[in-house]
């Protein structure tokens, strides 16, 4: 098992990665000194598979599990669901020590993650990701929140987890899109912080698409040492967080353009960073070579690289990037990388630019 610390002072938390963690849970839960009652919350796909096991772990540690099962998937990211969850949580008395576990992808996660920041003004939360992108992105850091009808994660908080448990067995069973979706935020922090992890992935990404074991761990480890570095130094995203933007602006506004499910969320960064690299060549003097490797990687994860837009596509793409949350003063600004490995955020790009680069 690898072990990866946020540090957040009072607030701070480990990060356990490896195989057969969730018999662990139970026991994991009892160093918290938690409260004896708390609520499993999870979706139909994973409350299926994984529920029981994880069910039986806390009551084998001694505590007092409840389940609470809400539809899969983004649609059900919403404050209707919250709402279920709330009254399901005050059904069974849960108190201000009782504490909520969030076992799921990055939709559980950031849903029952706002019910922990909100129910009683707050109560302790446990995150066990089973997704790679939950694994390596979603569950760390606390940004927690759901979506209204006029955008994404549009209500939230920060709220940190207690403990993060990454079991990588659950990768298993998860759907060979979703693995590839999970990977375009890995190959993220190789752009924006560790070119040696960048080169690693270049070497190993087959073992990874095989789901193996080592090459597993290794690509979770350190792509939660990056996060929790910086979240550590920027917590509520004042300023250096922004660089785990890289190819959202893009991204973010291509989500919101085509309707919920047509692209996954790494299928759409993964188009996004593309085209930041090629803004970066045009703009920072990264290597073309350079932005040739970034191109290959996402490719070669099978995830799509480029966008064909029609003109009225394009137009709702734009107007999209301006309505994104990132946004200041009206100006799109981006990340961009120098280097493989160093990148700078809130860089002004001509609009002319970015319709270039997507039009490549
Ligand atoms: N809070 C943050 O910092 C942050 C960061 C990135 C993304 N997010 C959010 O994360 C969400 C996306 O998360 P996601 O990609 O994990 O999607 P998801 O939670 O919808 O999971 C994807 C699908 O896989 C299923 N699934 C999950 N684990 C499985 C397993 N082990 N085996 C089989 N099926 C499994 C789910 O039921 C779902 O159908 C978005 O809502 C996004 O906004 C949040
Ligand atoms: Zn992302």
């Amino acid at each position: 098992m690898r072990t990866v610390q946020v540090q957040l002072g009072k607030r701070s938390y480990r990060i356990l990665i490896g195989g057969a963690l969730l018999v662990r849970l139970g026991a994991e839960c009892r160093k918290l000194g938690l409260g004896a009652h708390c609520a499993i919350i999870t979706d139909r796909n994973v409350g299926a598979r994984y529920a029981k096991a994880a069910l039986a772990s806390l009551k084998a540690a001694g505590f007092n599990p409840v389940l609470i099962t809400v539809p899969a998937g983004e649609t059900a990211k919403n404050l209707k669901t919250v709402q279920f969850c709330y009254d399901q949580l005050a059904a069974h008395r849960l108190e201000r020590k009782s504490f909520i576990v969030a076992l799921g992808g990055g939709v559980v996660g950031d849903l029952a993650g706002f019910v922990a920041a909100t129910y009683l003004r707050g109560v302790a939360f446990v995150q066990v990701p089973t997704t790679l992108l939950s694994q390596v992105d979603s569950s760390v850091g606390g940004k927690v929140g759901v979506n209204l009808r006029s955008g994404k994660n549009l209500v939230g908080s920060f709220h940190q987890p207690r403990l993060v448990l990454c079991d990588l067995d659950t990768l298993h069973t998860l759907p060979v899109c979703e693995l590839r979706a999970g990977l375009a935020e890995v190959i993220k922090y190789g752009i924006i912080h560790d070119a040696r992890l960048f080169a690693w992935l270049e070497k190993h990404l087959p073992k990874l698409l095989a789901r193996d074991a080592k090459a597993l761990a290794t690509a979770v480890a350190r792509s939660c040492e990056i996060k929790a570095n910086v979240v550590g130094q920027d917590e509520t995203e004042t300023g250096l967080r922004a660089i785990l933007n890289f190819g959202h602006t893009i991204g973010h506004a291509i989500e919101a353009i085509s309707g919920y499910g047509e692209y996954l969320h790494g299928e759409a960064i993964s188009i996004g960073q593309v085209a930041a690299a090629k803004i970066s060549a045009a703009l920072l003097g990264l290597p073309e070579r350079d932005a040739a490797r970034i191109a290959q990687l996402f490719k070669q994860a099978g995830l799509p690289t480029q966008i064909q837009l029609s003109p009225a596509q394009r137009k709702k793409l734009f107007a999209a990037m301006r309505l994104d949350k990132k946004v200041s003063d009206g100006e799109i600004t981006f990340v961009l990388a120098k280097q493989l490995g160093e990148v700078v955020w809130g860089q002004k790009v001509p609009p002319a630019l970015i319709a270039q680069v997507l039009a490549d």
